[in-house]
């Protein structure tokens, strides 16, 4: 049996270290973004916003001062599009809401979003990497975000220089139990 669309499209996607420095059309990237709207939300509160950065030197300032140490990503800097995924927190859903059930939805709710985007630039032949180990307040403020918009992960977006190797994933018996769980 032939693999459905949307699992040919997910086992394609592999996080890309390694870019060609060929600029990424508008229209693709408003492709992305359009995917990435049509997310489910918390209360539909739809907290993304997301910030495309191409400026060169916003980008150069990103990935030489902007990550956690620990883990170099020079090969960030070769990604013709980095975009920070935001989040715009509203008092009652990402405030009070987390606080009764002790979820906290706005992360959810990017997370979602920012996988449609991926998913459709894979779709459109480009590659992308989560980037989650990065300073928030030094890209918040370099951004000139406003208070109330958080960045809360980076993308890398581009043309793959090489095809990414995939990583192994865990076998779905070990992920999977029914009505409980039991290791
Ligand atoms: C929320 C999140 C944060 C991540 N942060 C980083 C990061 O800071 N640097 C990095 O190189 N990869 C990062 N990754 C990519 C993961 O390492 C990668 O998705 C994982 O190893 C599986 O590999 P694959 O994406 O190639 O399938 C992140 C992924 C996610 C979902």
């Amino acid at each position: 049996m032939s693999e459905s669309k949307i699992l040919e499209l997910c086992k394609r996607r592999v996080s890309c270290r390694n870019y060609l420095e060929k600029p990424v059309p508008d229209e693709i990237i408003a492709n992305c973004l359009e995917a990435a709207r049509w997310a489910p939300s918390a209360c539909n509160k739809q907290p993304w916003r997301f910030v495309i950065v191409k400026d060169t030197e916003l980008r150069r300032k990103i990935c030489k001062e902007g990550f956690l140490p620990g883990v170099p990503m020079p090969w960030a800097q070769k990604a013709p599009v980095v975009i920070a995924l935001c989040a715009k927190t509203n008092p009652i859903t990402h405030g009070l809401a987390p606080m009764v059930s002790g979820i906290n939805y706005q992360y959810i709710d990017i997370g979602i979003a920012g996988e449609h985007f991926v998913l459709a630039a894979e779709e459109q032949g480009l590659s992308t990497c989560w980037i989650g180990w990065f300073k928030v307040k030094y890209v918040k403020k370099l951004l000139k975000l406003p208070s109330t918009v958080k960045p809360v992960c980076l993308l890398t977006l581009g043309y793959a220089a090489e095809p990414p190797s995939p990583v192994k994933r865990i076998p779905l018996d070990e992920l999977v139990r029914e009505n409980t769980w039991k290791d």
